[in-house]
């Protein structure tokens, strides 16, 4: 101060009396007429850094200060309350154990978060009960956080469209730009790509930018573009194989690289048994020996990420002896449930005409049968039926399952004839 009013000492009286007056008037006035004001330091804080609310002007003489979190006095919002004589600070319910207050009245905020934006409000009493009080207010800028793109998908197939979307939580938003490899920077927050070829295959960054507190953020996701696959074809070692005796090798033939192959058995994917093997990347299938279950259509089909194909089918011809039994065991299980069948329709055949029979006339034979009766009947007595006629059906029908049964165990063809054998055998008894 001294210095620029030096040359204007010299120079000029009445110049210099005003200016000293003036000084004089700004020493005396200045104890009343400063503003008590709060200052934040930085101005615009990110989330994380430490940030203080320091007051300027703060009056001497004080016996008490306290911090609110708002514009007003609410002891429910007290952040702290200080006594400089003693510089005991009692933390009050707005506190977060990030504050430290100093006995010239500035609150240190450590590691401010989002949440702590807002106003804050200092109330000071001097020790004649005097009081005064100040506002002011505390920014915090995130970030940008970390950027993420979306969709998640990394795998296009070629002549698609690219759409990309980048997005970070950012206070005040975040501006947005996009490097393709590199270079090739788009200014948007969303990229779109028409038709995309292979050469667009690579490193795609995204880089959000907060314009407050000049952080940048960047995220980088990998784009692989690819070709449709092309159709395999199927080639056989053989086309016609002999049941038990031949092996035949089927081959996945593709100009695809970097593709998987699956197998397909009439439609359906491949079960692999025990005499199947498929060689390391499955383009080729081994079944050895064949059997006659094998024969069918087989298709092979290719497939990356994005695309897949499959080839046309290729029937396999099992040739087989008819006579001989196939030893696989569901053949055998539909043989019985084929003998179980005949034999019931041959039973029930049996039972319509024994009954046709005994309601036209009636044979002697039928009298022998009823004699049989009389334990059956008695068990029978709790049927609603009870005439004569269910009776037989009972009796009869209970003994041909039992003739029938003691001839299963031999999984031998019980032919319809044997049954009927049984059943005339019974009824001659
Ligand atoms: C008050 O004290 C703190 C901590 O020593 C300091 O950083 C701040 O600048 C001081 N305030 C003023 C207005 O001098
Ligand atoms: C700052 O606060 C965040 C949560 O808001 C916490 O994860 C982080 O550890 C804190 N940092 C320090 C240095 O205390
Ligand atoms: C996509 O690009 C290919 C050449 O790369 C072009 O032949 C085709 O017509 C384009 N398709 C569309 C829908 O623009
Ligand atoms: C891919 O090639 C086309 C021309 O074929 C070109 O216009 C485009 O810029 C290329 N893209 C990249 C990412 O290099």
């Amino acid at each position: 101060m001294e210095s620029p009013s030096a040359p204007a000492h010299r120079g000029c009286v009445s110049w210099q009396g005003l200016l000293l007056t003036a000084s004089l008037l700004t020493l005396w006035s200045l104890p009343t007429t400063a503003q008590l004001t709060i200052e934040s330091v930085p101005p615009n804080a990110a989330e994380g850094e430490d940030v203080l609310l320091r007051v300027h002007n703060l009056p001497g003489n004080l016996l008490l200060y306290s911090w609110y979190k708002g514009e007003s006095i609410n002891s429910n919002l007290q952040i702290v309350s200080y006594v400089p004589d003693t510089q005991a600070a009692n933390f009050g319910p707005a506190s977060n154990n990030r504050e430290t207050v100093y006995p010239n009245g500035s609150l240190l905020f450590h590691n401010v978060t989002l949440q702590d934006t807002g106003n804050y409000t200092l109330h000071a009493t001097d020790k004649s009960a005097k009081s005064i009080q100040v506002t002011g207010q505390l920014h915090v800028y995130h970030g940008p956080d970390a950027p993420t793109i979306s969709p998640s998908d990394s795998h296009y197939l070629r002549g698609t469209n690219l759409n990309l979307s980048c997005q970070a939580a950012s206070n005040p938003p975040a501006q947005y730009s996009w490097l393709i490899n590199g270079s090739s920077q788009h200014l948007t927050q969303e990229l779109f790509i028409p038709n995309i070829t292979s050469n667009y295959s690579g490193s795609y960054a995204c880089l959000a930018h907060n314009s407050v507190s000049g952080l940048n953020k960047t995220i980088i996701k990998t784009i692989t573009v690819s070709e449709p696959v092309g159709k395999p074809s199927l080639r056989a070692s053989n086309a016609t194989v002999t049941e038990h005796k031949d092996a035949v090798v089927l081959t996945c033939l593709t100009n695809d690289t970097g593709i998987s192959i699956r197998w397909l058995f009439e439609n359906q994917n491949l079960l692999l048994t025990d005499r199947m093997k498929l060689s390391q990347g499955n383009s080729t299938l081994t079944i050895n020996p064949v059997r006659r279950e094998d024969a069918g259509g087989y298709q092979c089909e290719v497939f990356n990420l994005v695309s897949s194909s499959i080839s046309d089918p290729f029937r396999l011809d099992v040739q087989y002896d008819p006579t001989l039994p196939s030893p696989g065991l569901s053949v055998g299980a539909i043989a019985g449930i084929v003998i179980g069948v005949l034999a019931g329709v041959a039973l029930i055949a049996a039972l319509v005409y024994f009954l046709y029979i005994r309601k036209t006339g009636g044979a002697s034979d039928q009298r022998d049968l009823t004699e049989h009766k009389p334990s059956a009947s008695n068990n029978s007595q709790g049927l609603s039926d009870n005439s004569p006629k269910k009776m037989d059906e009972i009796t009869y029908s209970s003994l041909n399952f039992n003739g029938q049964e003691s001839k299963k165990p031999t999984h031998v063809s019980p032919s319809p004839t044997t049954t009927e054998t049984l059943y005339s055998e019974v009824k001659k008894k």
